[in-house]
């Protein structure tokens, strides 16, 4: 039977595990950020400076901070207290970010059409209800705007994906498993080892699906993997040559 995960639980996971998930952030956010997901959001997002940006499930904030150090206006939310507590210590009274707290599957208290680009760095993944999520984006966003959202790739990262590893316990090759397993799976993050975190996940078709039904045209599509540049500075991250863990979506209203 598919299990089903009340929003007030996955809050409370996320009201938990706020402090352990962001310890391992800096300023740009964690490794992942740092190599894969930043780079790849901002040239998506392309010129920021003067933009009415939501970062839509903002968490700590590091993202909303480097749009507003980019001369964005931004509007951050998350349903998070903790989260939302964690990022009011980590953001300068003086920068120009409103962080509100709020469900991205109803955010009925912002006005519609009031927002040049909406980002969501890996919150989709986190939705029961993505299909009102990617319908509240259309909403808010004015016409010609962007939509830029990131999510672990849902066609390598999957319920009980992960490595092989031969009889020295050297990783050997990326296992999938249950890619068409919809609904809700626990996963400890880091993989295998940290909090256990709650996730979806859906099939590529799905997300594809919902994006068009609620109006979005695909602009972009971006699977994020390691330059030479990064490697040079990571070698570990070889590894990430495999597959893909991200892909990038920007959409247009
Ligand atoms: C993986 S963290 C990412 C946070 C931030 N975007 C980043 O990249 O650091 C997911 C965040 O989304 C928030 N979140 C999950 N579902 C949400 C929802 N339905 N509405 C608002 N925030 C949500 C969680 O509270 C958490 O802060």
């Amino acid at each position: 039977m598919k299990r089903t995960f009340s929003t007030d639980e996955a809050i409370k996971r996320w009201n938990l595990h706020a402090e352990s998930f962001t310890a391992r952030y800096t300023k740009y956010g964690d490794k992942s950020r740092i190599v894969a997901l930043n780079p790849t959001i901002f040239s998506l997002m392309g010129e920021v400076n003067g933009k009415q940006v939501l970062d839509a499930g903002c968490g700590e904030g590091y993202l909303s901070r480097l749009l507003a150090d980019k001369g964005a206006e931004v509007t951050a939310v998350d349903y998070s207290d903790k989260m939302l507590e964690i990022a009011d210590e980590r953001t300068p009274s003086e920068a120009r970010i409103h962080y509100y707290y709020g469900n991205c599957e109803n955010l009925d208290f912002l006005e519609g059409e009031q927002f040049d680009m909406i980002v969501s760095n890996m919150v989709i993944l986190d939705l029961e209800d993505y299909q009102s999520a990617l319908r509240e984006m259309y909403r808010l966003l004015k016409p010609g705007g962007t939509f830029i959202f990131s999510i672990l790739h849902p066609c390598f990262i999957t319920p009980n994906s992960g490595w092989i590893r031969n009889d020295q316990g050297e990783k050997s090759s990326w296992k999938v498993d249950r890619y068409f397993h919809e609904g809700v799976y626990d996963q400890r993050f880091p993989f295998g080892t940290g909090d256990p975190i709650v996730w979806y996940h859906r099939t590529l078709t799905s997300y594809f699906k919902a994006i068009l039904r609620a109006g979005f045209i695909v602009e972009d599509l971006v699977e994020p993997k390691p330059s030479k540049e990064i490697l040079r500075k990571y070698p570990e991250l070889k590894e990430d040559l495999n597959c893909a863990d991200f892909v990038v979506f920007k959409l247009g209203k």
